[in-house]
């Protein structure tokens, strides 16, 4: 099934459970490869960015397998990886790719990373530079292309202090990574902050790190004791679709149970509530080092915003579902200071104002983000949209749809189960009707 039929809904009602959080699953699997010992990892995201970092590091040599609901990870240890005896395959997972670099800038032997055509398209220079300062050795074949294979030699890395000019978690992640092996110190310094969940599980695995600021600085351990238990909260990310929806749909009332509410991650929940979405927060707990809370959303209407500045970061992955909440909302929503939407699984600036326009809403493309005319509360036109092989754009497509005139079809919607295959489930246990 590679096109969808969606119809508006009249109302959404029910409770939810999400799948695990995709950028704390690839993490758990990362780190609990270089520990020593057995991890237990429950609430693994089993998505197709996932499944392919279990994949690069069984190819170096990591047992890895599910027992029941658990995922376990025989841990080699910092210096246990073995070369991997093929390309690495990353598929279409920019952070498997990225942190991969960064571990593999260190390891004593040469690996190939390649990925889909839009992973392969996607920069990675804002990684290489960094890792090359340190010592590491690159060779790329096919830049510019979508068959791009990047090869990597590793070696004894020094440690540095790196201006990031971009606020990325994953370069942050790469060099932090890096530095687990490098002499000295290693510092990212970035201009606002990132995720942090590289941090908090450096820290959970009892890695000493220290904080200033936006720079954040490792020193290299002898070895990473672990947590044998691992609990991933439900992605945030995928839990904004439901969010968007359940405001926008009437009538509606939805519970999301146990979402990980890291302050780096909930941005859009800080946007939603200033635009005026009825988002309540119940039993706040904090598990496994990550804020975690059930979030109940009832409909409401909405009025136009401005987002820039310091708060993109925390919310860069939700800027197409928010476009959605902008496009149905009373008044202009600006967002600027948002290029690195231009460098996603697609030019997400670029998507958003096509299939906006096809929506019957007026947007406008401009170099760091977009402004978006409010529909307050008209339907969006019924058509033929396309995800252009991105994911969140699918599922942003997906929700619009429950406000249209009469549905829309969505082209290319098999890209969802990179970050949420039971994203038609969830969608179905609500309410939405499709075909
Ligand atoms: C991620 C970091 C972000 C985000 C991506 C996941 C991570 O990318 O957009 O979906 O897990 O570190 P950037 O580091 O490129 O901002």
């Amino acid at each position: 099934m590679n096109s969808i039929t969606i119809y508006p809904a009249q109302s959404l009602r029910g409770t939810l459970s999400i799948p695990g959080d995709k950028s704390i699953s690839h993490r758990a699997i990362i780190f609990a490869s270089l520990a020593e010992g057995v991890t237990q990892i429950y609430n693994l995201l089993e998505s197709e960015d996932v499944l392919c970092t279990i994949d690069c590091f069984r190819a170096m040599g990591v047992s890895i397998a599910k027992e029941g609901d658990i995922w376990k990870v025989h841990g080699v240890g910092l210096r246990g990886l073995k070369p991997p005896p093929k390309i690495l395959y990353c598929g279409n997972s920019g952070t498997t790719f990225r942190l991969l670099l960064g571990i593999l800038a260190a390891q004593p032997f040469e690996a190939a990373l390649t990925g889909d055509a839009s992973l392969n398209r996607r920069p990675m220079k804002r990684v290489m530079d960094p890792l090359t300062l340190m010592g590491a050795q690159f060779r790329v074949e096919g830049e510019g292309t979508s068959h791009r294979v990047l090869h990597i030699k590793g070696g004894s890395l020094q440690g540095i202090h790196y201006k990031s000019p971009v606020a990325s978690a994953q370069v942050k992640s790469a060099i932090l990574l890096a530095g687990l092996w490098a002499k000295g110190e290693t510092t990212v310094e970035e201009p606002s902050l990132s995720r942090d969940h590289t941090e908090r599980m450096l820290k959970a695995f009892g890695v000493s790190l220290k904080r200033n600021q936006l720079a954040v600085s490792v020193v290299p351990p002898s070895s990473i004791s672990l947590p044998s238990i691992l609990k991933i909260p439900s992605d945030f990310s995928s839990a904004a679709f439901f969010l968007v929806a359940a405001t926008l749909v009437p009538s509606s009332k939805i519970t999301i149970k146990e979402v990980g509410l890291n302050p780096t991650r909930t941005g859009a929940l800080d946007i939603l509530k200033k635009m005026g979405a009825k988002i309540l927060i119940h039993d706040s707990k904090v598990e496994g080092g990550e804020e975690v809370g059930t979030l109940e959303v009832s409909s409401s209407s909405l009025k136009g915003t401005l987002i820039e500045g310091e708060i993109i970061p925390r919310l860069i992955d939700e800027i197409p579902i928010l476009s959605i909440a902008a496009a149905q909302a009373q008044g202009e929503t600006i967002i600027r200071d948002a290029e690195e939407l231009r460098v996603k699984e697609t030019d997400r600036i670029k998507a958003l104002v096509d299939l906006l326009g096809r929506l019957g809403v007026s947007a406008k493309d401009k170099p760091d983000g977009l402004i978006v005319q409010g529909l307050k509360g008209q339907l969006f036109k019924s058509t033929e949209v396309e995800s252009f092989g991105d994911h969140r754009m699918a599922m942003s497509m997906a929700v619009a749809a429950l406000i249209s005139e009469k549905g829309l079809v969505i082209h290319d919607i098999d890209c969802v189960s990179t970050s949420f295959p039971t994203f038609w489930d969830c969608f179905r246990q609500l309410g939405g009707i499709m075909c």
